[in-house]
């Protein structure tokens, strides 16, 4: 299909979604090869190659074995720890067969849910592929998340298996695990769970629950020669659950299929990142992270690409660091985000110069938006085009975005392009729902059915997957995915925000509700709001506004920066430092509507220093004085 030019394709995707994608489905392994690409017949609920087997860890490992065993599979490299260690294809075959038959031993079967609660390590990714293997469902947590948004997901996914490790590390601090994991066990409500600990000498406490807790090395052991047979599934069989942020405050669980995710995934590498079998690609996410899922575990193995796996920050232990692997690797691709770029954009610009990026052919930047001067200055700094990608943890991969691997259409600063192929997108009016035409905004839609790869429905929950997603207009329904855009005459989309509670802090997701919720843990708290407010380095940060039940306690600038930490440890402790408040104001009332809902955009445009919009609805003026003099004190 490359060759056909980006319309051409793009506009085949739509027309004709049987033949091309049942051209793509060629491009994995099946046990059973579908003859069809989509059962529509339940739409918004699409199943993409009804009649096809596969799995996932033979598409991403045993597949290459006859080829591939002895390139290199998977490279681990830690700044936090001073580890490098490199995987071939082989070795991860045996490695995740090892952990399958550990899994089995402890009762993993097909359909069962493993979570995994680990830090960037390679025994993570083996976990996502003998889960995978097993035809069991993985649920990858942050490990950044605390001990309550573990307990949430725990409750929701119902794991018979628990994976983790002692410790992560963050800035050469050690960060426990596992003593987190044990709080959100004991918060939780479902079955306890078996738990694999993966001991990685950091930290000292190996306090281990008898019957419930294995260790992952002795484990291995016992597995050493372990065979494990790929379970075949049907394509629409769930590969993993990861959950993500709306507008209330339980998270959802979004499910993905196997098969349909495999073509998408093995598609786009060509397609849009233009990445050729065996060479080496850097993406630097988290695995916790939809990016991880897709960049840095499933697309580049079902690829046949080397894929780095690093661990650390992009300025420890030099600003440098990133730049090396991918002199030394001979990095071909990079997947990245914009905050980290520019976390790097304040450092001496020299780093950049020092190393042979000659292999390098794009830069790959997803997950908010990008600003011209930061993208203008690492394209520059790299000598390589910047392709700005927009997509959603429900999607798995590119909604919009250049598509240089079938075509090099120039891009234009500001905008991720154009519809990825297989994506019928439309601009609809917020409150008519009429689809709209160039220069005017509106919110992005996509026009079912969802392409492959994307979310299958919400884990358990079919009935708000059609309310969350579907029900924003009359008539047929679309997929909403709640972002205000724009499309200009040339066809080049921008995105113009977020048209819900969602906030994107430093490319991290989170939802306005959660955070008020963990403030609301807080004993004196009464009410409160959560807004994003621009940031130059993040995109956006989490500020809270509060009313307290006892104000007499907040009063004098001790108490009250005594009382704002509480309130900040409050959402630590609850959802973990990524959800932390940068400011915390004490107020004595909200801004609310005559029927009592909160004006959180009259909020935050204060926030902003913006005008504050329409106030005719509002209840009680001087609450929005109070807003005003909190960010502004006399
Ligand atoms: O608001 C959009 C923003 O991030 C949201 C999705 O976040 P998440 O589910 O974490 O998935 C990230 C996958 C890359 C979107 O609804 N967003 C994502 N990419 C961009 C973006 N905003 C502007 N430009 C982007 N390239």
């Amino acid at each position: 299909m490359a060759g056909a030019g980006y319309k051409a394709t793009h506009e085949r995707s739509i027309r004709d979604r049987e033949g091309f994608w049942l051209e793509e489905a060629s491009r994995i392994d099946w046990r059973v090869k579908p003859t069809t690409a989509l059962d529509a017949s339940r739409l918004p609920f699409a199943q993409w190659f009804p009649d096809g087997q596969t799995n996932l860890c033979h598409n991403a490992v045993d597949r290459h074995l006859p080829e591939r065993g002895a390139q290199s599979a998977l490279v681990y490299i830690s700044s936090e720890t001073g580890a490098t260690r490199t995987f071939t294809y082989a070795q991860v075959y045996r490695e995740v067969n090892r952990l399958a038959g550990a899994m089995k031993g402890l009762g993993v079967e097909c359909g069962d849910r493993v979570l995994i609660y680990m830090p960037m390590v390679p025994e993570a990714i083996f976990a996502m592929l003998a889960t995978v293997r097993l035809g069991a469902v993985h649920s990858v947590v942050f490990g950044g998340f605390a001990a309550a948004s573990l307990a949430a997901r725990i409750d929701d996914a119902q794991p018979r298996l628990i994976m983790t490790a002692d410790a992560g590390m963050r800035m050469g601090k050690v960060i426990p695990l596992k003593p987190l994991l044990d709080e959100a066990l004991a918060l939780s409500a479902a079955a306890t769970p078996q738990v694999v600990v993966l001991d990685r000498g950091l930290a000292p406490d190996r306090a281990r629950v008898a019957g419930r807790d294995h260790d992952y090395a002795r484990l291995r052991g016992i597995h050493m020669n372990d065979e494990i047979a790929c379970e075949w599934v049907p394509s629409s069989h769930p590969s993993y659950i990861l959950y993500t942020s709306g507008t209330t405050g339980r998270p959802k669980g979004v499910q993905r299929d196997t098969g349909g995710y495999a073509v998408a995934l093995a598609s786009s590498m060509e397609y849009i990142y233009d990445s050729r079998p065996g060479e080496a690609w850097f993406c630097t996410s988290d695995i916790g992270w939809v990016v991880g899922h897709s960049y840095i575990v499933y697309a580049p193995l079902i690829n046949g690409s080397t894929t780095i796996l690093y661990e650390g920050l992009p300025m420890r232990p030099d600003p440098g660091v990133w730049w090396k692997i991918v002199q030394d690797y001979r990095v071909s691709g990079m997947f990245s985000s914009p905050t980290a770029i520019r976390v790097l954009k304040k450092q001496d610009p020299a780093w950049l110069g020092r190393y042979d990026l000659s292999t390098l052919r794009f830069l790959f930047l997803a997950g908010e938006p990008l600003d011209e001067p930061t993208s203008a200055w690492i394209s520059k700094g790299l000598g390589v085009p910047v392709i700005d990608n927009y997509w959603q943890t429900e999607t798995g991969w590119p909604i919009l975005t250049a598509q240089p691997g079938i075509e090099d259409t120039p891009r234009k600063i500001g905008s991720p392009s154009f519809a990825t192929y297989g994506y019928e997108l439309e601009i609809r009016d917020e409150q008519t729902g009429a689809a709209l035409g160039a220069g005017q905004k509106g919110v992005l839609c996509i026009v079912p059915p969802l392409p492959p790869g994307c979310m299958s429905t919400i884990w358990r929950d079919d009935e708000r997957f059609i309310s969350t997603y579907f029900s924003s207009f009359r008539g047929a329904p679309v997929y909403t995915t709640f972002d205000w855009a724009t499309r200009d005459e040339d066809g080049y989309y921008f995105i113009l925000g977020r048209t819900d509670d969602v906030i994107n802090v430093a490319g991290h997701r989170l939802g306005t509700r959660e955070i008020e919720e963990a403030v609301q843990t807080h004993a004196n708290v009464a009410e409160c709001a959560v807004v994003g407010v621009a940031d130059a380095l993040k995109g956006q940060v989490p500020v809270a506004f509060v009313v307290l039940k006892d104000p007499a306690r907040a009063e004098g600038a001790l108490q009250c920066s005594a009382h704002a930490r509480e309130v900040q440890h409050a959402v630590d402790t609850h959802i973990g430092a990524i959800g932390r408040p940068a400011q915390v104001h004490f107020v004595a009332a909200l801004p609310k509507t005559r029927s009592g809902k909160l004006l959180r955009r009259s909020i935050q445009a204060l926030a902003e220093g913006r005008d504050p919009g329409d106030l005719t609805t509002l209840e009680d003026p001087a609450a929005l004085e109070q807003v005003r003099e909190a960010l502004n004190p006399r």
